[in-house]
């Protein structure tokens, strides 16, 4: 990145302190940083004593076969004894586990003993279905507690599960179940969506291979199911199943999931995760990063199951912690666009993550919603999926935060298993846009292309320069693209395929994927500083932007915004607030003024769509898109 515009960019200097209430009770303070950098294992090992283990580890990390790490080696665990079981043990069993609230507005409530029941038998009722140790099972469902259960009864046994998001296609589920060659699907008829029943068991029923011996099915919705002999009803098969289960420990490296990266090209990559590294770092960092107090806090992640952050913060975070969740299954805006805020407002909700793409919406959809709501319960934010914008940032503060509690951008990815780099909310002087510092026992740093460390006040590449527990531990079947996707660009270092840049503090600011770097003129810029600085201006609630080749300038950037409020809005005088934010260098060639945005259905911006359109070439594949008709309200927008 040029540093004229990196110095432009560095000129956000709002500063937020944390609150002194929460400063003076957190979990984790300043000190632990320097506990951890002067014994990485040591303070790793100390986390891991969070969970029960059946057998003590003898080594704390094995790296002799790098990049294929082994943690707390010898130790064995079982993580649904650990998410479960051992919380009513402790004579917590009447906490509640999950608040959960059904789309068309039914709930459910289910406490630590009810969940332990619930997974015993569904561990039963796998055992009896000849699901055994280190089988597959394939798990496509909707927000519905029986989800968690199904993964924890995976655990138990020692299956591995690998959950694939419920809005997938036929073909994205056939090959996930092929690939991991899954001998079970657990399923539903469907689940409710923007007001009205989905189905899931018909993709279900195109996707299933010759692996698959049995489907699981929950009737949630009670459409109606075509059914053939393999097909099983959860309420037949688990509901008459013993509720005990002794869980045995599984080795600390035991395959636990397997999550496909959604990545933009290739075969999607299968991400394995391990027993007790995982654990560990999901547990330490939910309890750090959110300042977690399981007896007080109503902690709600809105992420779906379906992807990492709901696996490690709506599942196994939490559970491991003993906490009490929120589960939503539907849409923001179903029945009404302040339904999030009413959820917060019903259950007291104190911690709330999400995305910055639904905070953009719900800034688009205007202050006056989440003000008609009771939102004082909360005490921190989280963010998670791409760089938050300073002006997202700072709506979430004040408009969701009452402007009174801090904001936290957690970095991380699938291949990570849990957050990296975050504020922690008791201890940092938060900076609207920046993911700050690397966590407790994480090393990561800003390198150039030779791999050297990048000076304060540059950007360059991010990379993470020590193994951590919760870390890929392959890709499944593949170890060969483990190592070339993740550790040759350079030896001995991970790297993200993230751009980042230090401030002059030493501070990290994530500037998403480096393929989303511009190379205008000779200059790098970043697609997320020109999409931050369209932000900046009050007419634009959402801005996203890509490089369109261009015979003179190489790329030449083009920027597609929706905008904020009524009436028209003058182009130019978009472009020049670009220009005045981060030099005439990166003024947009061309602003585009659109209805919406064409994502995927984890929120990601599809730029190829949007290059298409800037290049003015035929538009190419829009199958992964969320929602199919935002095509048609841009193409008919731009008249093209
Ligand atoms: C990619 C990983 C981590 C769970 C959700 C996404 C981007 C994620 C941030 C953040 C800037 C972020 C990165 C990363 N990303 N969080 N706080 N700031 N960028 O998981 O689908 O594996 O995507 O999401 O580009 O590499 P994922």
């Amino acid at each position: 990145m040029s540093q004229e515009a990196l110095s432009n960019l560095l000129r956000e200097n709002r500063r937020f302190a944390p609150p002194a209430d929460l400063a003076a009770q957190a979990n984790v303070k300043e000190s632990a940083y320097a506990e951890a950098a002067d014994d990485r294992l040591g303070f790793w090992s100390r986390q891991a004593e969070r969970l029960d283990w059946a057998t003590p580890w003898t080594q704390v990390l094995d790296w002799s076969n790098a990049p294929f790490a082994k943690w707390f080696v010898g130790g064995e665990l079982n993580i649904a004894y650990n998410c479960v079981d051992r919380h009513v043990e402790a004579g917590n069993g009447g906490r509640v586990a999950f608040h959960w609230e059904g789309e068309p507005g039914d709930t459910r409530t289910i406490t630590y003993t009810e969940l332990k029941d619930e997974v015993c038998k569904a561990a039963n009722a796998l055992t009896e279905l000849g699901v055994t140790k280190g089988d597959r099972v394939a798990i496509y469902m909707p927000m519905i507690p029986e989800t968690a259960v199904a993964m924890l009864a995976c655990a138990r046994i020692g299956a591995t599960h690998s959950v694939v998001f419920g809005g997938f296609s036929v073909s994205a589920l056939r090959s996930r179940i092929e690939d991991a060659q899954a001998k079970l699907v657990i399923t539903a008829d469907g689940g409710y969506r923007r007001g009205a029943p989905s189905a899931l068991k018909p993709t279900v029923d195109q996707a299933v291979t010759d692996t698959v011996e049995n489907v699981l099915v929950v009737r949630r919705t009670g459409q109606d199911v075509e059914w053939t002999d393999r097909d099983l009803w959860w309420h037949d098969v688990v509901d008459r199943q013993s509720a005990e289960h002794t869980a045995q420990p599984h080795e600390a490296e035991h395959p636990l999931f397997i999550l496909y990266t959604s990545g933009t090209t290739g075969k999607p990559k299968g991400i394995l995760h391990t027993t007790g590294g995982y654990l560990t770092q999901v547990a330490y960092t939910h309890w750090a990063v959110f300042d977690l107090k399981p007896e007080t806090d109503v902690y709600w992640c809105t992420a779906d199951v379906g992807w990492v952050t709901g696996h490690s913060y709506l599942v196994y975070g939490p559970l491991a912690n003993g906490a009490t969740s929120v589960m939503y299954e539907g849409t923001p805006d179903t029945p009404h666009k302040g339904r999030w805020w009413e959820i917060i407002e019903k259950y007291r909700v104190t911690v709330l993550y999400t995305a910055p793409t639904a905070i953009r919406t719900c800034m688009k959809w205007g202050d006056a919603i989440p003000a008609e709501f009771d939102l004082s319960s909360l005490r921190v934010l989280g963010s998670v999926g791409e760089p938050i914008n300073p002006e997202a940032y700072v709506w979430y503060r004040e408009r969701i935060g009452g402007g009174r509690i801090p904001v936290v951008d957690t970095w991380w990815q699938t291949e990570t298993g849990a957050m990296m780099i975050s504020p922690l909310p008791g201890v940092t002087h938060g900076k609207p846009g920046a993911a700050m510092r690397p966590l407790p026992g994480i090393s990561a740093d800003v390198v150039d292309g030779e791999a050297n460390p990048v000076p304060d006040g540059s950007g360059g590449f991010l990379v993470l320069t020590e193994p951590w527990p919760s870390m890929a531990r392959t890709i499944w079947g593949n170890p060969d693209r483990f190592v070339e996707t993740y550790w040759s660009r350079w030896p001995g270092l991970y790297f993200a395929g993230d751009g980042a840049k230090k401030d002059e503090d030493g501070d990290l600011w994530m500037l998403g994927r480096v393929d989303d770097v511009m190379l205008v003129s000779g200059h790098n810029i970043s697609t997320t500083e020109v999409e931050s600085a369209l932000v900046g201006h009050p007419r634009v609630a959402e801005a996203a932007v890509v490089g369109a080749n261009d015979p003179v300038t190489g790329k030449a950037i083009a920027a597609f915004v929706i905008v904020r409020g009524e009436g028209e809005v003058d182009v130019e005088e978009l472009r020049a607030h670009v220009g005045q934010t981060l030099g005439p260098i990166a003024k947009p060639k061309q602003v585009l003024i659109v209805p919406e945005l064409p994502k995927t259905r984890s929120g990601k911006i599809v730029r190829r769509i949007l290059q298409d359109i800037a290049e003015g070439r035929e538009i190419g594949d829009a199958t992964t898109l969320a929602d199919a008709g935002v095509m048609d309200s841009i193409k008919k927008a731009l008249d093209i």
